[in-house]
């Protein structure tokens, strides 16, 4: 994926963690479809490419119960260093990681009953490389939650565009910034900001469940 050097620092996991409450509720609802789709159940060892920080890793780890395994891979080792800090607070023992590039996956044969990514890689290609032949990528709709547009604008999504961005001269930079806030305003209430969005996931199991 080209964006992955804008992963690799401690910095932007420790921001990324931070903003794992938003997450849990804002991505409720996908996460779930994600997980039913691959059909995990328990005792299914599940592959978890771009796996971040890991908090699919830990639903997908309770879904699987103790019989069962998550492999949570990333390119960044700072993210998984906190998914696996997490995970050991939250007492979950079948849960390892793996640092390792999504376009270069290097696992053992029919090891996984099923993949996940969720809010990353939707490169079907390695889904499929990591041996499952039944693919779905979706983008499922959810609603975006901040305080406030300034708060979004602190956040990590904006971080990242941020790395983006400051291949821009700083007027041209400014100019974008003024157009993002000018888009985002509609969305601003008495809720704070409330957005439309959409969250980008991937599965591949051995037998299609479509939901
Ligand atoms: C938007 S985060 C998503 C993290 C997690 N899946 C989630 O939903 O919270 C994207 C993740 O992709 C990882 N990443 C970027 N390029 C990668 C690559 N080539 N191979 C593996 N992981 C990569 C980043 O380090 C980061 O953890």
């Amino acid at each position: 994926m080209p964006q992955s050097g804008l992963w690799s620092s401690s910095e932007m996991a420790e921001h990324w963690q931070q903003d794992v409450e938003r997450r849990r509720q804002d991505f409720a609802e996908a996460t779930q479809r994600m997980l039913e789709s691959a059909g995990l159940g328990p005792g299914d060892h599940v592959l978890d490419i771009a796996a971040g920080t890991g908090d699919q890793s830990i639903l997908a780890a309770r879904r699987v119960g103790p019989g069962g395994s998550i492999l949570a891979t990333d390119i960044s080792a700072d993210m998984l260093g906190i998914a696996a800090r997490v995970a050991q607070q939250e007492g979950l023992t079948t849960i390892t990681t793996r640092v390792m590039d999504a376009q270069q996956l290097d696992l053992e044969d029919n090891a996984f009953d099923a993949v996940i990514c969720r809010l990353a890689l939707i490169f079907e290609r390695e889904l499929t490389e990591a041996g499952f032949d039944e693919v779905i990528t979706r983008a499922l709709p959810f609603e975006s939650h901040y305080a406030s547009l300034d708060a979004f604008l602190q956040s990590t999504a904006s971080r990242l565009t941020a790395g983006v961005m400051g291949q821009l001269r700083k007027p041209e930079q400014q100019h974008l910034l003024g157009e993002v806030r000018q888009a985002l305003s509609q969305f601003e209430g008495s809720h704070g900001l409330v957005a439309p969005a959409e969250l980008l996931l991937g599965v591949g199991s051995k037998e299609m469940r479509l939901c």
